[in-house]
């Protein structure tokens, strides 16, 4: 089972309207990702690699192609929600503070998927999201204040404590620390 595809993308394209016409952002991309494996995509500002990522989340729709998860096509609702696919696979963004509900409580946010996802009650809910909040290293008086009261690399554990919070299965992470200075891109 070792080699064994979680993931596969065949012939994957994307296309946003602009201007009235459909542009490409991905074409035909087909990529593989075996479980265990870290797979890095690079490429030019532009190149798609985030309308890759969201697309693989389901945050975009597929102009065609197929995405393939544990040997299925998670194009059809039903088969997602079979094989917990929203729960498993998660995306930390780009952008972490536009990710982010600015109206929300960090608690409130990174309880977001708990509740969505799993039936536990208030109080294994609550340990659960201050071992998270341990985990990405901030401090107990966040779970109380908002997005904005953070700084970008506060905002990106924030985003990855969220996405962690469910023991997905595969993530997608759209460089999750590009945007912070050195020794903190380290420390993430
Ligand atoms: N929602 C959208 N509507 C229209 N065009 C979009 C949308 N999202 C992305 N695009 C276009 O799709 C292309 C790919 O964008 P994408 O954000 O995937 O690139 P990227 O490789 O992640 O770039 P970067 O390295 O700057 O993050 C770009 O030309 C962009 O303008
Ligand atoms: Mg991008």
């Amino acid at each position: 089972m070792e080699s064994e595809n979680i993931l596969e993308a065949k012939q994957v394209s994307v296309a946003f309207r602009i201007a009235g016409k459909f542009q490409k952002a991905i074409y035909d991309i087909d990529l593989r990702l075996r479980r265990g494996e870290v797979l890095a995509i690079v490429g030019e500002s532009g190149s798609g690699k985030s309308t890759i990522g969201k697309t693989i989340v389901g945050l975009e729709q597929m102009t065609s192609g197929q995405l393939i998860y544990k040997g299925q096509d998670v194009s059809k609702k039903k088969i997602r929600n079979q094989l917990k696919y929203n729960k498993d696979v998660q995306m930390i963004f780009q952008d972490a503070f536009s990710s982010l509900n600015p109206r929300k409580t960090i608690y409130d946010i990174i309880a977001e998927p708990i509740r969505n996802f799993e039936k536990i009650d208030a109080n294994t809910e609550n340990k659960r999201i201050h071992e998270l909040l341990d985990i990405v290293g901030l401090p107990k008086q966040a779970l109380e204040q908002y997005p904005f009261q953070f700084s970008g690399g506060q905002q990106q554990r924030i985003g990855i404590a969220r996405v962690v919070a469910t023991n997905p299965k595969l993530i997608v992470a759209d460089e999750p620390v590009s945007a912070l200075d050195l020794s903190v891109q380290a420390q993430v």
